[in-house]
């Protein structure tokens, strides 16, 4: 059930810092281990509870909001599963908008397409007053988290999302773990929100927030073990921000990408998208020492949590972090595997493409925002229409393996989501990464990215980009598995 980390507040001036360049990593350490075995036999009942509950984090200098929440006991509820539990979940719609629907889905994990949580293309909007089951055994282990799939600009804006971590990827124990979440909030200078989608941000790089925050925090602090190695699950849950993260007074190495093992590899700076998650193991120093993780992509970085260490030193000798177990992801067969394109592009001269769909009668105007900035190998969402659904951008075979080739013709970054699967990376034009899987690649401006997939599971699985103004202006589709 929902947990919360405890947090001790305290003040933090993020100094004037010089930028640190990037520099490409190099896969260094131990290979992964053996893939987790699932571990069948446990039920977890969740209860996804949304309401409007106006309160003050702490970043909100007591100042309450009127946010969404899932639950009245955490404004960012974390659920932990061992691999092989099943997890019930009951949303319960408790918002009062009318109209105001919701569906969850379950970013990163590869579920079946009934849970997949997307309105009018897998399941039915839950309406207020309305509620909806969910029933999986998540496959992966791993850091994941949920959201809802429709007016999500301004659910996530108001705080609707959780985290979801399935454990039992660790081939021997860490010393410590923290779980952090960054993301802004837009707050006028009346104190309430201020508008989540804007056309300059839209047709941008996006509506800042202008609150920063981690676990609710302005200037998050945490006290970890001393000479100790430390995991840390850093969740980049914003709208729209992307992140630069590097580590200031500590050997920092990440383990993970999206929640997949990677070999060790030393961090200089790693850019993450918004919904990109990074694990990340720290030799943390000597008793009162402190470490800073540091977002470096602003002009005067920012400071995203201060870990300060306390007590004995835990660990002697070189900084080697155990890598994690294994993806169990398939391996795609690149031998004969065929090759799609998909462009990403701003509108100008993108035409849409509209076919009505006989599934969901009565679509209505939530999901479809009129604006379309952005789109997909040409193709917005919605076509024009706000009652049709566009047709699926590729019709793939089941069980083969597929090369999706990214091309990002414009000028802003688009972290693009893919539902249901984990890329693996094959090669960047633009950019020096290690071997990963990711369900969220973040395409830098004019960049080609090619990554491989078996298609595994039947389904429409949408994709599309995860800055969520782009998505509700149009960079959405979805690619249909038969
Ligand atoms: Cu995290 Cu379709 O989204
Ligand atoms: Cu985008």
């Amino acid at each position: 059930m929902p947990t919360r980390r405890s947090v001790l507040a305290a003040a933090c001036g993020a100094g004037a810092l010089l930028a640190a360049p990037f520099r490409p990593a190099r896969a260094e350490g131990r290979p992964p281990g053996a893939p987790a075995e699932p571990r069948p036999g446990r039920t977890v009942d969740l209860v996804l509870d949304a309401a409007e509950r106006p309160q003050a984090l702490p970043c909100f200098a007591g100042k309450p909001l009127p946010l969404w929440t899932f639950s009245a006991d955490t404004a960012l509820p974390i659920v932990r599963l061992g691999l092989g539990d099943r997890l019930r979940t009951r949303l319960v719609n408790g918002l009062t908008r009318p109209g105001e629907h919701l569906a969850i889905h379950w970013h990163g994990l590869r579920v079946p397409i009934a849970q997949d949580g997307v309105p009018y293309i897998s399941q039915r909007p839950v309406e207020p007053g309305g509620t909806c089951d969910y029933d999986f055994v998540p496959p992966d282990t791993g850091s994941f988290f949920f959201h809802t799939h429709c007016n999500t600009v301004e659910q996530l804006g108001r705080g609707l999302a959780g985290l979801l971590i399935v454990e039992g990827d660790e081939t021997e124990p860490y010393d410590g773990e923290l779980v952090l979440a960054v993301r802004d909030w837009r707050i006028g200078e009346d104190g309430g929100f201020l508008p989540f989608l804007t056309d300059t941000g839209a047709g941008n790089a996006g509506s800042f927030g202008t609150v920063r925050s981690t676990n609710g925090e302005a200037a998050a602090r945490f006290e970890v073990p001393a000479g100790a190695d430390v995991r840390i699950r850093l969740y980049n849950v914003d709208p729209t921000r992307i992140l630069e993260v590097g580590v200031e007074g500590a050997e920092a190495a990440v383990v993970a990408i999206d929640g997949h093992a990677v070999v060790p590899f030393p961090l200089a700076t790693w850019r993450m998208g918004t919904a990109m998650r990074i694990d990340l193991v720290l030799r943390t120093p000597a008793d009162g020492a402190s470490v800073r993780l540091i977002d470096w992509r602003v002009a005067e970085p920012w400071t995203i949590a201060t870990l300060v260490a306390r007590g004995a030193p835990k660990r002697r000798g070189a900084f080697d972090p155990a890598p994690l177990r294994a993806s169990r992801v398939p391996e795609p067969d690149l031998r004969g595997a065929e090759t799609l394109r998909f462009e990403f592009a701003s509108t100008a001269a993108a035409a849409a493409v509209a076919a009505t769909d006989e599934r969901f009668p009565g679509i209505d105007d939530l999901c479809l925002s009129d604006r379309t900035f952005w789109s997909i190998n040409k193709t917005t969402w919605p076509a024009d229409g706000h009652h049709a659904l566009p047709p699926p951008l590729a019709v793939l075979r089941r069980g083969a393996t597929y090369v999706f080739e990214l091309s990002n013709i414009s000028k802003q970054f688009h972290p693009i989501h893919f539902h249901g699967f984990a890329w693996r990376f094959l090669s960047s034009d633009r950019q020096e990464l290690p071997p990963h899987l990711a369900d969220t690649v973040l395409l830098v401006p004019r960049e080609k990215r090619r990554v491989a997939f078996v298609a595994d599971a039947p389904g429409d699985w949408m994709f599309h980009c995860h800055l969520i103004e782009h998505q509700e202006t149009g960079m959405m589709g979805y690619v249909r598995v038969v």
